[in-house]
């Protein structure tokens, strides 16, 4: 009898796949996983996060160690939680934690995964940190803008001072200085003051406000638990409304980003031969044209690029500014040492300026103990990893998620002594930086993916701690001599802790840190609004 050709090919199928299937089972059988939770079906671990998460997971470590495996709704997960486990992720294996998860943030915000941040490893990504490195961030450039941060920070000092007897809320006016720096550092102007509209796009120009919503809006929505992107298999719900949002967001921000490069390039044209680029957004559009790039940069990219100096540039700063403020306050000896050290390096007869903070240890010490207490990335960005790896016995798959929970590590008492006091002269004389060779302070990450605006944040956060502690006695700046009978803080509005500082009310909000919200997908999460202040805890 002959047996058909259709029947021995299907044959052939059953049998390999059967045999695959024996192989991968006997595979996955014998994978050691790090331990953790037991995981509930679709949920995962997801019931073990509380709102702020790195919280929850500091918790889950102290039962099942520094390296923990749990399941985010369909995907695996590992946790760090030490020194060492920073180490190994961050360092030894590198090269195999590097990549990115795709998320719907990535997609539907950033133009596809094409910003630094979300981009998953590969040449569109290395080549995305050189231009970082060799363009953007370079001590020349950083340099050459330093007047603008001047000029705001001056502004702001200005504001606060004519707001005097009026409470304020320090987190807006800190969050509106650095967005004004990042404007005109990355876009060259301040786009947003504009009152007229323009007749090339009129629709691309918006209001200070409502750019400054659309930029909290990016930061909420790349900072949230979407659980379609945990659930795929929920993802066509868009249970949260997320996703449409997000979109909404992406369209808003691409006419306002196609507006700033239509404008760019004008000038470009206008300029001819003469053209010297003034901003990251020249310099990028100079990049675009260069066929020597390894890989093209096409405009999506230039718009992703820029997104990003954004969202990384303006929270970030603005929160552990606000931190800082919040320690010393609480502090009244730290505020004295402060102003005492300022006082004596400085003087009072001329403001502080950025190359004087490395003159002031104990104002760096005060960065870094804030940094230390309150990282705005307290579980860095998650990576993902390339490859299978092991580690103490344990094997961690290809394709899993990875936390470094830097909260829990600057908090550990085996690390530091009375970790939960706020005391800055731990780092007085200390060799520990903050620049990732010193595992135990992680607050910009370290290794491949380590934050590459580090620089910048750090002189806007030392130039604003600075300002914010400098006290010329009388009163013209006004801004921060500490009324001696105000020194215990009395509840504000809101319930909330107000600081009097000479002739005016700050009040002192909590921040849950970027991925102190809810937020497991990304570094950057929504800071509190106004409204959210008020049911705020302190972390
Ligand atoms: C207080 C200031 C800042 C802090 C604490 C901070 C912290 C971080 C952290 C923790 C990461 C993730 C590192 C990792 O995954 O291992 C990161 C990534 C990043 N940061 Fe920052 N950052 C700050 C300021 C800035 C500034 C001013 C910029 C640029 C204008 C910037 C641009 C970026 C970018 C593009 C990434 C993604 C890098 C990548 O995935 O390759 N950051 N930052």
């Amino acid at each position: 009898m002959e047996i058909p050709l259709s029947a021995i090919y299907l044959a052939i199928v059953l049998v390999f796949t059967l045999l695959t299937a024996l192989a991968g089972g006997r595979r996955r059988r014998k994978l050691n996983l790090p331990p953790g939770p037991r995981p509930w079906p679709v949920i995962g671990n997801l019931n073990l996060i509380g709102r702020l998460p790195y919280r929850s997971l500091a918790a889950l470590a102290q039962k099942h160690g520094p390296l923990m495996h749990l399941r985010f709704g369909s995907f695996p997960v590992v946790v760090g939680s030490s020194v060492d486990m920073a180490k190994f992720f961050l360092k030894t294996h590198d090269l195999s934690f590097v990549s990115r998860r795709k998320t719907a943030a990535g997609k539907y915000t950033f133009y596809n995964y094409s910003d630094i941040g979300w981009s998953p490893y590969g040449p569109y990504w290395r080549q995305a940190r050189r231009i970082c490195i060799m363009e953007l961030f370079t001590t020349k450039r950083l340099d050459s803008y330093q007047y603008i941060r001047v000029e705001e920070v001056r502004c702001l000092l200005q504001d606060l001072f004519r707001s005097a007897e009026t409470p304020v809320l320090l987190k807006d006016h800190l969050f509106t200085i650095n967005l004004n720096i990042m404007s005109r550092m990355v876009l060259g102007r301040k786009y947003t003051q504009e009152q007229s509209l323009s007749s090339v796009a009129p629709t691309a120009i918006v209001p200070q406000e409502e750019f400054k919503e659309m930029v909290e809006e990016l930061l909420l929505l790349n900072g949230v638990i979407n659980v379609g992107d945990l659930i795929p298999w929920l993802n066509f719900l868009d249970l949260q409304g997320y996703v449409k949002r997000m979109k909404m967001l992406g369209k808003r921000f691409d006419r306002f980003l196609e507006h700033v490069l239509d404008e760019h390039n004008e000038r470009r044209r206008r300029e001819g031969k003469a053209f010297v680029p003034r901003d990251m957004a020249d310099v990028l559009l100079e990049l675009a044209d260069d066929d020597g790039l390894e890989v093209k940069l096409e405009r999506h990219c230039l718009k992703a690029f820029i997104l990003d100096m954004f969202v990384a540039g303006t929270d970030t700063s603005t929160i552990t500014i606000e931190w800082a403020i919040s320690e010393i306050l609480k502090r009244p000896e730290t505020f004295d040492k402060a102003t005492e050290e300022l006082d004596r390096v400085i003087g009072r007869g001329r403001w502080v300026e950025e190359e004087d903070v490395h003159r002031l240890p104990y104002i760096e010490a005060i960065v870094k103990e804030t940094m230390r207490m309150h990282p705005v990335a307290p579980l860095l960005i998650p990576r993902f990893s390339r490859e299978h790896t092991t580690v103490d016995g344990y094997d961690i798959p290809a394709r899993t998620g990875v936390l470094v929970n830097v909260w829990a590590i600057g908090r550990d008492p085996a690390v530091w002594d009375a970790p939960e006091e706020f005391r800055p002269e731990r780092f007085v004389g200390s060799p520990i930086d903050v620049k990732g060779h010193h595992f135990e302070l992680l607050p910009f990450g370290a290794g491949r993916r380590m934050c590459p605006g580090y620089s910048l944040g750090l002189k806007l956060i030392g130039d604003g701690v600075a300002h914010d502690a400098q006290n010329d006695g009388s009163g013209v700046w006004g801004v921060c001599e500490l009324h001696r009978r105000d020194r215990v803080l009395p509840a504000g509005p809101g319930g909330l802790p107000v600081a009097r500082l000479r002739g005016m009310a700050f009040n002192l909000t909590d921040i849950g840190g970027i991925g102190g919200g809810k937020t497991l997908n990304s570094a950057f999460s929504s800071p509190p609004t106004t409204r959210q202040v008020g049911n705020a805890r302190r972390s």
